[in-house]
C-alpha cells in the first residue's frame, strides 16, 4: 500500500499545536494528525486514518458537523460523546481554490463558557460582563451617559450598544469626534449654522444634534470641547434645544448624549479646562471600560475571536495559536487596546504564513519586548499628542514595518492616512 505524502499546508508544526487539543484531517475527513491534548480530551487513543465523523460522533445517525464539513465550511459545534461533550471547531483547509483538509480543534465547553459576545464585544472579564449589564439597565432611559477608557477600549462599541439597546434604537446613531474637528468648525459641526452665517458658509447645515433627531449623538473625546463651547453645549442639553450659528430661534431637539473620552474629567476640571457644571450634566452614569491589561485572558479570547472572524480580504487562516504567541499576547501591556490588538493580527496576517500564528509573525515589540531599544508603546495612552520624539520614532519604527508603505504603517498606528501624512509632515519626517 502506497502512503500519499500529505499535501504541503498540512505539515504544520506539530510541537506548536502540542498544548491545544487538534485534529489535522485530510479532504476526506481522514485523521493524519493528531495532538497529544486531542487524545486526551476525547479520553481514547485515535486511531491512524480514522475518519473524524466515526471518531467524534460513532455510529450517531445525526452527524451535523460531519454534514457541516462535508460542505467545505468552517463549522462550531458540540458533539455529544460517551465521555462528555466536545465543542469542535473546524476549518477548511485550500490550496489555492481546492479544498485540502481541515483543522479541527476540540475544547471542554465547560471551559469555553464563561465567555460573552455583547454587541461586537467579546470578555470573559467580570468587570466587563457588569459593565454590560448596566447598559442593558440604562440603555432604556434617556440618561446621559459618560463612557471613560483608554484609547481602543471599546467607547464607540459601548455607545452603539447603548443605542441598539435603547427605544432609539431605529433612530440615527451619530458619532463625532471632538478632537478631530478644528476648535473653529466644532460649532457649526455640532449646532449647524444658517446660509451666509460665515464666510464659506454658502448652506444651511443642520449639524449633528439636528442630524441625530430621535436618536444618540455620541460625543467622542469630549475633554477637547474649547470651554466656550462647552457653554453652549451646556445650554443645549439644559434646554433641549439648540441654536445653529447665524440662526436666530433655537430649534427644539430630542437627542440622547453619550459622551466619551480618555482623561478622568475630573482632572480636567480642577486644570480649569473643563467646566464643571458641564461633567456633572455628562456624567449622570459613568462607564469605565478597563483597559485590555486588566482583563484577565481577554486579549488571547479576543485573538482567537478576530482569528475566527471570516474576511475576504485575508490571504491566510489561521486556526491556532502557538503556545509562544499566546505567551506573547498574554505577557504584552496593550497601551493601544484592543485596536492595537486588531492591528497586530492584521500585520500577522500580511507578514505570516501557515494555518499557526507564530509569536515570530506578530509586531516585534509583541513579540519580544527586549527587542526595542526603548520599549516605547506604539500608542500612547493618556498624552493626547505624545511626546514628539516618541511619536517621531513610533512613525518611523511603522514605516518601516510597514516597507514604506504608509497605508499599512497608518492602519498598525491606528490612525488615518490622511493623519499620518500630516503628523509626518508637522514632524519633519517627510522626505
Ligand atoms: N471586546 C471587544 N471584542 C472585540 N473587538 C473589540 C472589543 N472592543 C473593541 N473592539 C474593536 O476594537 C476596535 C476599537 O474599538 P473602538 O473604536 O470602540 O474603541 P475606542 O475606545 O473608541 O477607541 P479610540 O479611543 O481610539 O477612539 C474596533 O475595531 C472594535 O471593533
Ligand atoms: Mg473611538
Amino acid at each position: 500500500m502506497t502512503r500519499v505524502a500529505p499535501p504541503r499546508p498540512l505539515l504544520v508544526a506539530l510541537d506548536e499545536l502540542a498544548g491545544s487539543a487538534t485534529l489535522i484531517l485530510d479532504a476526506e475527513l481522514r485523521v493524519v494528525a493528531a495532538s497529544a491534548a486531542a487524545e486526551a480530551l476525547l479520553g481514547e487513543p485515535i486511531p491512524q486514518g480514522v475518519t473524524a465523523p466515526k471518531l467524534l460522533c460513532g455510529g450517531a445517525t445525526h452527524r451535523p458537523i460531519a454534514d457541516a464539513l462535508s460542505r467545505g465550511r468552517p463549522v462550531t459545534g458540540l458533539v455529544e460523546r460517551p465521555s462528555g461533550t466536545v465543542l469542535v471547531r473546524a476549518m477548511p483547509m485550500r490550496d489555492e481554490r481546492r479544498l485540502i483538509g481541515f483543522i479541527l480543534t476540540l475544547e471542554d465547553p465547560q471551559i469555553a463558557a464563561g465567555e460573552e459576545l455583547f454587541h461586537g464585544m467579546w470578555t470573559r472579564d467580570a468587570a466587563m460582563k457588569r459593565m454590560f449589564r448596566l447598559i442593558e439597565k440604562v440603555g432604556h432611559s434617556d440618561a446621559t451617559v459618560l463612557v471613560r477608557g483608554e484609547t481602543g477600549t471599546g467607547k464607540e462599541l459601548v455607545a452603539r450598544a447603548i443605542h441598539d439597546t435603547s427605544e432609539r434604537a431605529s433612530a440615527p446613531f451619530r458619532a463625532i469626534n471632538c478632537a478631530a474637528v478644528p476648535a473653529n468648525l466644532l460649532e457649526s459641526e455640532l449646532f449647524g449654522h444658517v446660509r451666509g452665517a460665515f464666510t464659506g458658509a454658502v448652506r444651511d447645515n443642520p449639524g449633528q444634534f439636528r442630524l441625530a433627531e430621535g436618536g444618540t449623538l455620541f460625543l467622542d473625546e469630549v475633554a477637547e470641547i474649547p470651554l466656550e463651547l462647552q457653554a453652549k453645549l451646556l445650554r443645549a442639553l439644559d434646554t433641549r434645544t439648540i441654536a445653529p450659528v447665524g440662526g436666530r430661534d433655537p430649534i427644539p431637539i430630542d437627542v440622547r448624549i453619550v459622551a466619551a473620552t480618555h482623561r478622568p474629567l475630573r482632572k480636567e476640571v480642577e486644570a480649569g479646562r473643563f467646566r464643571a457644571d458641564l461633567m456633572y450634566r455628562l456624567r449622570v452614569i459613568p462607564l469605565f471600560i478597563p483597559p485590555l491589561r486588566d482583563r484577565g485572558g481577554d486579549a488571547v479570547l479576543i485573538t482567537e475571536k478576530i482569528l475566527a472572524e471570516a474576511s475576504p480580504r485575508r490571504s491566510r487562516v489561521v486556526t491556532r495559536i502557538s503556545p509562544s504567541a499566546r505567551a506573547a499576547i498574554g505577557r504584552y501591556p496593550w497601551p493601544g487596546n484592543v485596536r492595537e490588538l486588531r492591528n497586530a493580527l492584521e500585520y500577522a496576517f500580511a507578514t505570516g504564513e501557515g494555518p499557526v500564528l507564530m509569536a515570530s509573525d506578530l509586531p516585534p515589540e509583541i513579540a519580544d519586548p527586549e527587542s526595542t531599544s526603548d520599549g516605547a508603546p506604539l500608542v500612547k495612552n493618556e498624552a493626547p499628542v505624545p511626546s514628539l520624539n516618541g511619536e517621531a520614532e513610533s512613525i518611523r519604527r511603522a514605516l518601516e514595518r510597514a516597507a514604506g508603505s504608509r497605508t499599512r504603517a497608518a492602519k498598525m498606528l491606528g490612525i488615518s492616512r490622511v493623519t499620518l501624512w500630516r503628523r509626518m509632515r508637522e514632524l519633519g519626517l517627510e522626505g
